[in-house]
């Protein structure tokens, strides 16, 4: 597909009210969805409104048969050989809740999980900790996106019952060796769970193949609906798990005194479903097949490497994580020195359409080590073009070009992205700068608390 076809297909990259097409570089938080997705939920809800597995008219088969092979479908997308071990779940986050909450704890078990996971993956072992006696430990991973198998070799031999690590890190785009660490962590009799948020997008998954217990990902970080994801367990640590919901679809059958559960995955998945945006998650994965993730790698990277090489001599930037463009996937996440990362953010939202993240990426225990205030995140996929690269750097050249020799940075970049956003646009400017500047006192208390600032997660 060439890319003028592919952008096409995505409404959100259309220009409209007199703006030019968004730069949209916040695909890490949220892809963007292409057409034949919206129309697949639309479908849906038009042509066969039903619900799965109760009634016996064709809107309900038809919805049941749809739900069903998008099962196939991420089953297949994953590596998993059977369909039964995909649950479908809201997202990432359910799906790591659901294990952390279903396996059968004893005190003194130990959940080993990296420094720098997403909170999704670290505050429900948290209390896990506080209230079921559950040990978590924390793996050091080297800032130069090294991982050290002799670190993990020592936390596993001294007995862990799950490790729970990310795939590929949304703050610095490191990929993690998933099928070594699964390997190490077995031979220890360890179970082994990887958040696949960011690397099911971009890269081809082998759960079977790896030997992977469980896997989490979220489809709308992969072209799909927001409010669907996927829990893909392997069949026998999967049967051990208990449901966090009971009710419609998950028992066989029941009396006022008791009830017997389905199999999995029907088990785990209580009540009305997510019919649409199950459907809309399949016709993500189809999209993606069509394109190739080699195709979307290969893109990717090479904007990455676009905007690296066209940045490398200023000397106030520091890109965070690996030297290396190929080991930080489609992540250039950075901190320009003197200028708070938000009016970074809103300065280039306002003054080049650039939308980026910016703060802690929902990793405060990252920023809070090392007293940061947060960073400024780009992330690339497939549907971004050269346009998008050259807009990112000129807009951070830009504000190092007005920020540069300030007194104060953070004030410099304050009183620029304003002036940028009043020449550019007045009156959304206004009130944006106004917004901003106001909002600076907030997010500084905020920070001081370790941060729940906006943007922060
Ligand atoms: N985990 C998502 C991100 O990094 C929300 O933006």
């Amino acid at each position: 597909m060439t890319l003028e076809r592919v952008r096409s297909d995505f409404p959100a990259l259309v220009p409209r009210a007199g703006r030019p097409a968004p730069v949209y570089l916040d695909s890490a938080c949220m892809s963007l969805v292409p057409r034949p997705v919206l129309d697949a939920m639309e479908e849906y809800y038009r042509d066969f409104p039903g619900c799965a597995g109760r009634s016996l008219h064709r809107f309900s088969e038809e919805v049941g048969r749809r739900y069903e092979a998008s099962r196939a479908a991420f089953a297949r997308f994953l590596g998993r050989s059977d369909p039964a071990g995909v649950v479908f779940v809201r997202n990432a986050t359910e799906a790591i809740n659901l294990v952390a909450n279903g396996l059968d704890w004893k005190a003194g078990d130990r959940v080993l999980v990296t420094d720098r996971e997403h909170n999704s993956n670290l505050v429900v072992w948290q209390r896990l900790a506080a209230e079921r006696g559950v040990r978590l430990s924390t793996l050091p991973l080297p800032d130069d996106g090294s991982f050290d198998v002799e670190a993990l070799e020592r936390e596993l031999a001294a007995g862990v019952r799950l490790v729970s690590f990310f795939h590929t890190s949304n703050l610095d785009g490191r990929t993690l060796p998933v099928r070594e660490i699964t390997e190490r962590a077995h031979a220890h009799g360890a179970l082994v769970m990887f958040d696949g948020c960011q690397a099911a997008p971009h890269v081809p998954v082998d759960l079977d193949r790896w030997g992977v217990d469980f896997y989490a990902v979220s489809a709308h970080k992969m072209l799909g609906p927001t409010g669907t994801g996927v829990l893909a367990a392997a069949p026998a640590p999967l049967a051990g798990l208990r449901p966090l919901l009971l009710g419609g679809e998950t028992v066989e059958w029941s009396t006022l005194t008791g009830h017997a559960l389905r199999p999995p995955p029907h088990r785990f998945e209580a009540g009305l479903q997510n019919y649409a945006g199950v459907i809309g998650a399949h016709a993500a994965l189809d999209y993606l097949a069509r394109v190739g993730l080699d195709a979307v790698e290969a893109r990717q990277r090479s904007l990455n490497a676009r905007v690296t090489q066209a940045l490398a001599g200023e000397p106030r930037l520091h890109v965070l994580g690996p030297d290396a463009v190929k080991d930080r996937s489609s992540i250039f996440a950075f901190t320009l020195d003197g200028v708070d990362p938000h009016d970074t953010a809103v300065f280039l939202d306002e003054g080049y359409d650039v939308m980026v993240r910016s703060g802690m990426h929902c990793v405060h225990s990252f920023y809070e080590r090392r007293g940061l205030p947060g960073n400024v995140r780009a992330s690339f996929y497939f549907y971004n073009d050269l346009r998008d690269a050259d807009a990112l750097v000129r807009g951070i050249s830009e504000l190092l070009e007005r920020t540069g020799g300030g007194a104060s940075g953070t004030s410099a970049a304050s009183s620029a992205s304003g002036r940028r956003r009043a020449r550019a646009r007045p009156r959304a400017a206004g009130s944006r700068a106004t917004a901003a500047r106001s909002a600076r006192p907030r997010r500084r208390a905020e920070r001081g608390r370790a941060g729940s600032a906006r943007g922060s997660g």
